[in-house]
């Protein structure tokens, strides 16, 4: 507990005095807000490991004691107990829907669930070859265009429109991706069906055969989707924070955080870790000789599916995902000797000084590919999916930032480049 709610910062000779944030959970935080005013210097914090970009109602996370909570409720309990859209629900509007409420939100997503035949010429321009990660981005930031109804950012129903628009659209774009890839024809979805039932049947129906559902690969892809729904202020939330920050609208914003998303040291790291352990499984399944790879420092590679720049003790969500993965193989009859290499690099980098140290451990992509890949669902569509589940939280977070009313990020910087010199001719250089 924090007595005195400030504190001094003494730059040369003189001392300034600056307020406490306190938290609901007793985070803390220095407000220098009015830093450079008094004193005329800033503050430098690559990576922004130190530094706070907002205030934030939506998603809790303690990163020494492993705890995730949306608007409050744990990640255990969301995983085992809700479906996903109750879950972007509570993350967009604050609180857990009752049946009516769930009931019209449904409604209304429903009623947006349809995509201008024309952006399947955008979709078709692509090569077969794209990665589906650039096409969603490319794809999202079209439907600007044909949603022009939904811009103005100081009007709250066209925020809300927007809001059911994406969800609506986005799992369609999603499976039109998923389909050109596999060469299917592309569909509309089910009208009937709940949402995450409509993804599924969306993305593997096929033209010449009934589509049963399979229960198990819904409540997994429901699972995934509630896990991957927010994560505070990480690199592509962030992100699409920052873009709608210079009032650029919602659609925008999210095609941002989309390619945010895709590098492999953020979301793309799903796509990582199974070409990993594909390589380790090829190589002859040596995983003593890929953890020595990690740790030299003189060699790039990186254990993928390892680390985070938050959690330094576990990732909750890892946890609940290597149970998963042993749960979907099992239902679906599925032996795969990548679940038993990413265990055994799991096992070794736990007892290992290099990783203890520097509190290194397994995160949401190190399982999560494995499953996939049961569901055969593309090594390049992993992230694809992660974009789905993120979702509701990136819209969250767009609407707290337009809520809160807050103004454009433009961080400052210490030039270090040449001082003022004259310009030479071109026949004098
Ligand atoms: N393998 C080997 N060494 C690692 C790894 C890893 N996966 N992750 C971190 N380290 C080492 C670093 O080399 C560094 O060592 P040093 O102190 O001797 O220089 C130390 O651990 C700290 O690492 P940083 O890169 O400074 O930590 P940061 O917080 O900046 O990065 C990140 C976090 C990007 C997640 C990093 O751990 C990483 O690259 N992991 C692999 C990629 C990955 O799995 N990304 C997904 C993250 S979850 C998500 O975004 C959805």
């Amino acid at each position: 507990m924090i007595m005195n709610d400030k504190a001094n910062i003494k730059v040369g000779n003189e001392n300034y005095e600056f307020e406490l944030i306190i938290g609901s959970e007793d985070e803390v935080a220095i407000d220098i807000s009015s830093l450079r005013t008094k004193t005329n210097i800033i503050t430098i914090d690559p990576g922004f490991k130190n530094t706070g970009a907002c205030k934030s109602a939506i998603t809790f996370l303690d990163g020494e004691k492993g705890i995730l909570r949306y608007r409050g409720y744990s990640i255990e309990e969301l995983a085992e107990k809700a479906n996903f859209l109750e879950v972007a629900y509570l993350l967009i509007f604050g609180d857990l829907p009752n049946q009516k409420k769930l009931d019209k939100f449904l409604y209304d997503i429903k009623e947006n669930s349809i995509v201008d035949e024309d952006l399947k010429k955008i979709l078709e321009s692509f090569p077969k070859s794209a990665h589906p990660m650039g096409v969603l981005s490319s794809l999202t930031s079209a439907l600007v265009s044909f949603n022009p109804s939904v811009l103005d950012i100081e009007s709250k129903k066209e925020i809300y429109d927007a809001i059911v628009k994406l969800l609506a659209k986005l799992p369609i774009i999603v499976s039109w991706v998923y389909r050109k890839g596999k060469g299917l024809p592309l569909d509309y979805g089910d009208y009937s069906l709940g949402y995450v039932e409509n993804i599924t049947k969306m993305m593997f129906n096929r033209p010449n055969k009934e589509y049963i559902q399979n229960d198990t690969i819904v409540s997994t892809i429901n699972k995934l989707l509630i896990l991957h729904a927010d994560h505070e202020q990480n690199c592509s939330t962030s992100t699409v924070r920052i873009v709608g920050s210079s009032h650029a609208g919602l659609f925008a914003s999210i095609s941002a955080g989309i390619s945010a998303l895709w590098g492999r040291l953020h979301g793309g790291a799903n796509q990582a870790v199974i070409e990993m352990l594909e390589a380790i499984e090829k190589d002859g399944g040596d995983t003593k000789k890929f953890m020595a790879k990690a740790k030299d420092k003189t060699d790039p590679f990186r254990l993928m599916g390892f680390g985070h720049r938050v959690y330094k003790n576990f990732d909750p969500r890892a946890k609940i995902i290597k149970v998963a993965a042993d749960e979907v193989l099992k239902e679906l009859g599925i032996s795969d000797p990548i679940l038993e290499i990413a265990k055994g690099l799991e096992k070794e980098a736990l007892a290992d000084s290099y990783f203890v140290d520097r509190k290194l451990y397994p995160n949401v992509d190190f399982y999560s590919g494995i499953i996939y890949k049961a569901l055969e669902i593309p090594n390049q569509m992993f992230t694809v999916m992660f974009a789905l589940g993120r979702l509701p939280g990136w819209i969250s977070q767009w609407k707290e930032m337009r809520e809160n009313k807050e103004p454009i990020s433009r961080p400052r910087q210490i030039y270090v480049g040449e001082r003022h010199r004259a310009f030479l001719d071109l026949d004098l250089r």
